[in-house]
């Protein structure tokens, strides 16, 4: 028996190749889950690209299995009608990873628009929210289950020039613990996760936002490496996955209401 064997869960934000959301998917199928891997779908290679993990967990002969789903976290019709989706492909929901996210536009705070405020407030904080909200009373009906938010270690100290993305992550880590007091009794646990550095398009992207006059891309990623304790490097999404795959399984049982960095030491005084 596997270990996340007949459970259901949902992944928001899956479809980036490099993304920790693919990982995370491709992970818990392997552990045995039936998941439902869901993005945002901007143009034809977004689906191509979420298909593909759908292709690449019946390639990989996983026990579990899988099936794409589009949807835009800020439209509370389209996350509805994906937990409708689910519970008629796989008879309802155990797990859900909010993992959708974003931190595009960040910079000075005195040059941070209305726009970018309003888009991080909506997908980094309300679409986790409502994604809770749409899954909980499923998971009530079921007898428990397993939510895990992908905040950040910004969700839980300052980095200079992510106002928005720093106020949202704190937020969803203040939503988690609110969460887990709610719905203990239910037997429905809800933890966050707090990456530090992790080697994804987001993460990359962040990397030009940070160099410093002269300097080149590597030179900017070594430079942010450094404050890294283990190795002084960045971890690979693979390393966030497991750890999704550890706070969804009965490993974790006991376990809920925290907000665990994952960050290789980084900011470890936090
Ligand atoms: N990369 C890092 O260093 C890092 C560190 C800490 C936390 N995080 C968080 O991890 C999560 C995953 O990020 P990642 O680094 O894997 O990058 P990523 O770009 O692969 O993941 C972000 C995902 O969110 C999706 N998304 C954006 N807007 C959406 C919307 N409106 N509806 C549905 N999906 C939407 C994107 O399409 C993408 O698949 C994010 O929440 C991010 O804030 C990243």
């Amino acid at each position: 028996m596997k270990l996340l064997q007949d459970k259901v869960a949902i992944v928001t934000g899956a479809g980036k190749p490099d993304g920790m959301g693919r990982a995370t998917a491709i992970m818990l199928a392997d552990a045995g889950a039936r998941v439902v891997v869901t993005d945002l779908l901007r143009g034809e290679k977004d689906r191509r690209d979420l298909d593909d993990v759908v292709e690449e967990i019946r390639s990989r002969n996983s026990i579990g299995s899988a099936i794409a789903v589009a949807v835009d976290v800020t439209d509370r019709k389209q996350i509805d009608a994906c937990v409708v989706q689910t519970c008629d492909a796989y008879g309802g929901i155990d797990i859900l990873f909010n993992n959708a996210g974003t931190g595009a536009g960040a910079g000075p705070f005195l040059e941070l628009s209305h726009a970018h405020w309003d888009l991080n407030y909506r997908i980094n904080l309300k679409g986790v929210a409502d994604f809770c909200q749409a899954v909980i009373p499923v998971m009530q009906a079921r007898g428990g289950g397993s939510i895990i938010n992908n905040s950040s270690l910004s969700g839980l100290g300052v980095v200079p020039l992510l106002a928005a993305y720093t106020a949202t992550k704190f937020a969803v880590v203040g939503l988690t613990k609110a969460i887990a007091c709610e719905f203990g009794a239910d037997n429905i646990r809800c933890n966050a996760i707090c990456p530090g550095m992790v080697e994804t398009g987001m993460g990359k992207s962040e990397i030009e936002l940070f160099a410093e006059a002269g300097e080149s891309k590597e030179q900017t990623k070594r430079r942010l490496a450094s404050e890294v304790a283990l190795q002084q490097r960045w971890a690979q999404p693979e390393e966030i996955a497991q750890v999704v795959v550890f706070l969804a399984g009965p490993a974790s049982g006991y376990i809920t209401g925290v907000a665990l960095p994952v960050a290789g030491g980084m900011a470890a005084g936090l």
